[in-house]
């Protein structure tokens, strides 16, 4: 399994002495297979000396060529018979989950065959092994920004009046799969238009883009489980001038982020880089979310480029500089660029303009 000595010596570090790992992007980085979260519980408990698969029979061949035990269940018998062979030679004093992930469901399953009844959470322990990419990683999530941008420039020509938010949404959809993203999409794209503009986090709706009109676009792919997640605002014919200083702040405010990040940065001075550039140009107020997230196998996983994180930044990691800037009643911007920090830069993986596009 990927990195499972890391993993070990993480767990020892944290004085652990097991974990239990469900469907998802852990999982899926053990391991290299996907599973779903479904009624039919999948758990994976990693020891110092063993790992242990509990699964339904009918998922098993997804493990064959894993170096693990395996304890297999079927629909007629449940999985408490499964959970209740493991128990009989594995109880923990502790043993560590995902907070974010797990369920109750596998909880009790844990509890109630006697595995442990003391759960501590360990996303940390996911995140310091996971945070920084290798270079098969960062080749994946190269291109899954390459699909992202291609898709866009394609369809750029539909973003003209009388044409709806939903109806560029989808054909962004389509231009992504048809350019080679994974099926499963990162997130459904945001095309927020005009006054939908002042809210970050806008779902499509029927709405025609219109003259004066500031529109967001957030989109991104998947390429081999990696993802992309990238903003640009466009204007349809003239907008005004109060939008045209906004725009220029927000390019300004990342590009600042972006001089500022690189290797052994608190990632809250990287934040405050970009917000200090917003609040002198007098738009402070309305940047109302964090500068950016970790990006990889997750839409938002660590490091947070957050006010106050004092985490340091190390070579390899990626993660998003998307300052925005939101006001109601007239509209907003948002410029995201996806980084990968190199140790005296950060590399941005996006590259399309950031100057502000009159279509
Ligand atoms: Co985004
Ligand atoms: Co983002």
């Amino acid at each position: 399994m990927k990195n499972i000595r890391q993993l070990r010596e993480l767990m020892q570090e944290s004085s652990l002495p097991s974990l239990v790992v469900v469907p998802g992007p852990n999982m899926s980085y053990l391991t290299g297979s996907k599973f779903h979260l479904s009624e039919r519980p999948v758990v994976l408990v990693i020891e110092q000396n063993k790992c242990t698969f509990i699964l339904p029979e009918l998922e098993s061949a997804k493990i064959l060529n894993l170096d693990v035990d395996c304890i297999t269940y079927n629909d007629k018998d449940g999985p408490v018979k499964a959970f209740n062979k493991f128990a009989k030679d594995n109880s923990f004093s502790t043993i560590g989950i995902e907070s974010r992930t797990i369920r109750h469901l596998e909880l009790d399953l844990l509890q109630t065959t006697g595995i442990t009844t003391n759960f501590v959470d360990a996303i940390d322990i996911f995140a310091q092994l996971r945070m920084s990419k290798s270079e098969e990683e960062k080749e994946f999530m190269i291109k899954a920004v390459e699909i992202a941008q291609k898709s866009l420039e394609s369809i750029i020509h539909k973003i003209k009046p009388g044409v709806t938010e939903k109806q560029f949404a989808s054909d962004l959809v389509i231009e992504l799969l048809r350019n080679g993203s994974d099926s499963e999409l990162p997130f459904s794209p945001i095309v927020a238009s005009g006054f939908n503009a002042a809210n970050p986090h806008h779902f499509p709706i029927d709405k025609e883009f219109e003259k004066g009109d500031l529109i967001i676009i957030d989109w991104g792919a998947n390429y081999e489980g990696y993802f992309s997640d990238i903003t640009r605002t466009f204007a349809i014919g003239n907008i005004d001038s109060r939008l045209q200083s906004a725009y220029s702040a927000v390019k300004n405010a990342n590009l600042a982020a972006r001089e500022l990040a690189k290797s052994g940065v608190q990632a809250g001075l990287v934040d405050s880089a970009a917000r200090n550039v917003i609040d002198e140009a007098g738009f402070g107020e309305y940047f109302t979310h964090r500068t950016g997230h970790g990006l990889g196998l997750e839409i938002h996983e660590e490091p947070y480029i957050k006010p106050d994180n004092d985490f340091i930044l190390e070579s390899g990691m990626t993660f998003t500089i998307e300052p925005g800037i939101y006001i109601p009643n007239l509209g907003g911007i948002r410029i995201e660029d996806d980084i990968y920090l190199e140790d005296d830069r950060a590399l941005s993986l996006t590259t399309l303009t950031r100057d502000l596009q009159f279509l």
